[in-house]
């Protein structure tokens, strides 16, 4: 059940206007909760105390592995494409961060305010090992290009706090963990390797945050706040190809297929709207639009090696991907 001054708030944010601060929030307790909400809380609650039992010292833990493999070894061309992939990371984590104490800041409930203050914690490990990593590939990496910016900006500077959980948590952090799994796959470089293991371990309890908190902030939703958050998402995903041109020169130095890092993301963005949708308890149609846009838009951007790639035979390639996207599904793990 909806509590009045959660109702208020609402209103006021869709009209662009903040509510007063009280600095004993009434409705941080006092609200009736459906079943699943309570079941989420209870849940929220535990990704805090996890965070805090699973904390891991940044500092030791870095010079544990370049001490245990000898420091980073790699060849030079190698060494700039992991330091311009892992700049993307590197700034990533900092709007990670950033999101992170918003959330923190503004989130409502006790329960989702705990563990977006745990996520904060992790964030800044995060931003502070990578950036320590990185400076034994050379220095810090100051710049991303223009597509790599537009992405992690449409959501750092998203006009609510909805498309800021959901930029972050379920199409952002999936994002990282694809080329996390990439690249331990790919068994590049042993320390980052096993670095990697940290920081999927905490990214999963983020993801969980969008997941179950997500439902509430969606539940309240009117049609037009609905379509224009849906809208918004759209062109979050296709901001997301053409970041993937931008790096796609930096994959292939590692041996990495574009098509592989559009397989894998697809998949993990999936499962983590497919993870909303089983808490929300019904369907969400922007999942079917994403998982053919997706296909669409990987034939005709990154055929696959020896597919014609002249525009019409694209063209054909990718409305057929869209047509039949579940069972292209199979077709696009192989490469993966
Ligand atoms: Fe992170
Ligand atoms: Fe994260």
């Amino acid at each position: 059940m909806t509590h009045r001054p959660r109702l208020l708030r609402r209103v006021l944010r869709r009209l662009g206007r903040r509510t007063p601060t009280n600095p004993v929030p009434a409705d941080m307790f006092g609200f009736e909760r459906s079943e699943r909400e309570a079941r989420s809380a209870r849940k929220l609650e535990k990704l805090y105390h996890q965070g805090q039992r699973r904390v891991w010292n940044g500092k030791d833990v870095l010079s544990e592995l370049l001490d245990k493999h000898g420091g980073v070894q790699l060849p030079a061309e190698q060494a700039e494409a992991v330091r311009a992939l892992f700049a993307v990371i590197l700034w990533g984590e900092l709007a990670a961060w950033r999101i992170s104490a918003a959330l923190a800041e503004e989130l409502e409930p006790l329960e989702a305010k705990m563990a977006a203050t745990a996520q904060v914690h992790d964030e800044a490990r995060h931003f502070y090992v990578m950036n320590d990593y990185l400076k034994e590939l050379g220095d810090t990496p100051m710049e991303l290009g223009p597509a790599t910016q537009r992405v992690l900006n449409g959501t750092l500077e998203a006009d609510t706090l909805v498309k800021k959980l959901l930029g972050m948590q379920l199409m952002i952090e999936p994002l990282a963990l694809t080329l996390f799994h990439l690249v331990r796959r790919m068994q590049l470089e042993p320390v980052l390797a096993e670095l990697l293991v940290y920081y999927e371990q905490d990214e999963a309890r983020h993801v969980a945050l969008g997941v179950l908190h997500l439902p509430e902030m969606l539940s309240g939703m009117g049609r037009r706040e609905a379509a224009d958050l849906h809208a918004w998402q759209i062109r979050e995903y296709f901001a997301q190809f053409a970041m993937m041109r931008e790096l796609e020169p930096h994959f292939r130095a590692l041996g990495i297929h574009p098509r592989q890092v559009i397989s894998l993301g697809r998949q993990k963005q999936m499962l983590a709207m497919q993870m909303l949708i089983d808490e929300l308890g019904m369907d969400l149609p922007i999942v079917e639009v994403f998982r053919r846009v997706t296909d669409f838009r990987a034939e005709i951007d990154f055929p696959l090696d020896g597919a014609p790639t002249d525009l019409p035979s694209r063209l054909r390639a990718g409305l057929t991907a869209a047509l039949h996207s579940a069972e292209a599904e199979g077709v696009l793990s192989e490469v993966a």
